[in-house]
């Protein structure tokens, strides 16, 4: 057989969610109303700006060509007037940012520009999956940086045994959190530029969530003094503007990160697709219209909604700040699969096992706030029938 997984292949987490998806399909197919929290995938399309302005750019030739792959000149001018506007701080936009086809493929492929085979990469759990795998992917060495309730969900920096931070070359953060919701303020951000100094590691800020916020609007960690020597920070189109499938972020910070992260890149991918950099000037240059304010509100109501039914039925579940997921504890005398599997077996309701985001997760489940509001009243109702 020429072809033999490799051991990179091998050491990936499991897949945990076969058995869902089976049970999902399985309950369709038997004419089941299912009710789907599982994956964070808005379910209202793009802004019609932002279209409009892809159907003009699609039909420009001038964008029909490769893309510069840093992204257009335009673009990173819009990102860095976007920075200014937002967080107060200024981006040279030559050399401190850089258009990427999704956070996602940015925080997959950055580990191959910073981590040496046998360097070890702080990941946070739970946490994102790609941060694991992205480290493994480079040969880099794991090292698990559990998450507590009883932390918010921040790194206690202290707890990092000195050997490991001394080996480090890469500290993964995201907040607004994936999939916990918790918050970071600009003082967290202070300690972890500070930790970061202290040890020569690189932070890579996960900003996926920054502009789905509730109350108070989450920092910038390159908001920070000196964060620019230490920090690259990640952000996305995909939730803000309900854009997941166009494939559009961008990375900002750290100078020689941002280009080794291009230099990465120019050797596997080509960049963004033009027309697609001119949707997203649009969708930045438009960031506090109604449209998006109003998505803020949407998620919102659908977050407090859940977060009581829920509590009602004997989760633990903390004030939702941000993003758009609710990440329950499970009622007692219950682990973390069962409930999974009462909740889709006897409601036709899906939620993601907080094992998914690793082991850290035990004891929870992530709800995805991207179902309409009368649907999650349905899904409150059937939970609350159930025997807890
Ligand atoms: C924490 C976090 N980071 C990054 C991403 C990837 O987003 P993108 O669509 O920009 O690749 C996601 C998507 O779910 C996410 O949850």
């Amino acid at each position: 057989m020429p072809f033999r997984p490799t051991d990179r292949l091998k050491s990936l987490p499991p897949y945990l969610f076969v058995e869902i998806v089976r049970k999902k399909q399985e309950l369709l197919a038997a004419g089941k109303d299912v009710i789907d929290f599982g994956v964070g995938d808005p379910d209202r399309p793009t802004p019609q700006f932002i279209i409009d302005r892809m159907t003009r750019a699609v039909q420009d030739a001038k964008n029909h060509p490769y893309p510069d792959g840093r992204g257009s000149q335009a673009f990173r001018e819009q990102i860095g007037s976007f920075f200014e506007q937002r967080y107060g701080v200024a981006l040279d936009v030559e050399r401190e940012i850089h258009a990427l086809i999704g956070s996602k493929e940015g925080l997959g492929h950055l580990p191959l520009a910073a981590v040496n085979p046998g360097q070890t990469v702080l990941v946070p759990e739970p946490g994102y999956p790609v941060y694991r795998a992205a480290a493994i992917f480079a040969g880099g060495e794991p090292w698990t940086l559990e998450l507590s309730e009883a932390n918010r969900w921040l790194p206690d920096f202290a707890s990092i045994p000195e050997g490991v931070a001394r080996s480090a070359a890469l500290i993964n953060l995201n907040y607004p959190n994936n999939p916990t919701g918790a918050v970071a303020t600009r003082g967290f951000f202070e300690d972890a530029v500070a930790f970061a100094r202290r040890y020569d590691i690189l932070i890579a800020h996960d900003a996926a969530y920054n502009e789905m916020y509730f109350d108070e609007r989450p920092p910038s960690i390159l908001e920070i003094d000196g964060a620019k020597e230490v920090a690259v920070e990640l952000h996305s189109l995909s939730k803000t503007f309900n854009m997941t499938g166009w494939r559009l972020g961008f990375v900002a910070g750290n100078a020689d990160t941002v280009a080794a992260l291009g230099r990465i890149k120019s050797n596997l991918d080509s960049g963004v697709f033009t027309a697609v950099q001119e949707a997203g000037i649009e969708a930045y240059a438009g960031f506090e219209r109604p449209e998006i304010l109003d998505l803020r509100e949407l998620y919102h109501e659908r977050a407090e909604v859940l977060a009581s039914g829920l509590r009602e039925i004997g989760f633990r579940v903390a004030p939702p700040k941000a993003t758009f997921y609710i990440w329950a504890g499970v009622p007692k005398g219950l682990d973390t699969m069962g409930t999974v599997m009462k909740l889709l077996d006897d409601a036709a309701v899906v939620c993601i096992p907080g094992t998914g985001f690793g082991a850290a997760g035990q004891g929870y489940v992530r709800f995805a706030l991207t179902v309409e509001l009368d649907r999650i009243r349905a899904a409150v109702a059937r939970m609350r029938e159930l025997s807890w």
